[in-house]
């Protein structure tokens, strides 16, 4: 279990909500959000989640020793301008890919647009952010840590991956959940101070450039091979009809 008197929070986290099981942590940020003023920043943390949400339509396993948490808070307190809040998801997989590189060195952990993390094909951890109406934004994030993909559902234990399994042995989740705020934390100033050095990074961590992917945008499918993500985090794709950049969109199974 996550001993939460051990956590190390950056001093941007003013509040912290432990379960041991609850719905969804995003779910929980926002049915608390409105008794909170707008400048604290709240970390939901649960053990386990019943209804963990993903993506569109996806669910979201959390397995026994993965973590799941949820952060609430204000772009603008980070000097996150409103026009590049929307590259806060990628903020934080940059920031997730951080923290695993500190105890997981392998060229092989990036990044597939928009915000999910890799170990070579297989997904270590997913980002859901949505935003509030008055422009706070529940921060959401998902990482395999202790959950071994040999006890995962048979539909996910082809495509995820786990720290357990990389490292061969488990994590302090504690230790690893502190680091991994801190890094998030970090990549959110790094967006509001220099924007463009962390898009580049994302470019760099890309693990989708020069391969063929299908996205779909509203009703349009979009088709053609990646070359990396733009200055201000969209999708680059190089069409049969041209260049096109993407800001929002479902990437198909490759
Ligand atoms: C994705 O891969 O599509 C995003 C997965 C995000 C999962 C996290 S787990 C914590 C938070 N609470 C949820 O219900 N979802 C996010």
């Amino acid at each position: 279990m996550l001993e939460p008197h051990r956590l190390q929070l950056p001093s941007s986290i003013a509040r912290v909500e432990y379960f041991a099981e609850i719905d969804s942590t995003n779910d929980s940020a926002r049915r608390m959000a409105g008794e909170l003023p707008r400048d604290t920043t709240l970390l939901v943390v649960a053990e386990r989640q019943t209804a963990g949400r993903g993506r569109g339509s996806n669910r979201w396993w959390t397995g026994d020793g993965s973590l799941a948490f949820s952060l609430l808070f204000d772009p603008a307190r980070y000097g996150i301008e409103i026009r590049y809040g929307c590259m806060v998801p990628l903020a934080a997989a940059i920031g997730l890919i951080d923290a695993v590189t500190e105890r997981l060195p392998s060229p092989a952990v990036g990044l597939r647009w928009p915000n999910d993390v890799y170990i070579g094909e297989r997904k270590l951890a997913g980002v859901l952010v949505e935003g509030l109406p008055d422009g706070r934004q529940i921060l959401g994030l998902g990482c395999n840590v202790n959950n071994s993909v040999a006890v995962a559902p048979p539909e996910v234990a082809m495509i995820v991956a786990s720290l357990v399994d990389e490292l061969g042995g488990p994590l302090d989740r504690t230790e690893f959940l502190s680091s991994l705020l801190s890094a998030v934390d970090a990549a959110l100033v790094r967006l509001s101070e220099d924007r463009e050095a962390l898009a580049a990074l994302a470019d760099e961590l890309c693990l989708q450039r020069g391969r063929m992917l299908h996205v779909q945008v509203g009703d349009e499918r979009v088709s053609g091979i990646c070359t990396g993500i733009a200055a201000d985090g969209a999708l680059r794709l190089d069409t049969p009809t041209g260049p096109r950049i993407l800001y929002s969109g479902i990437v198909l199974k490759e």
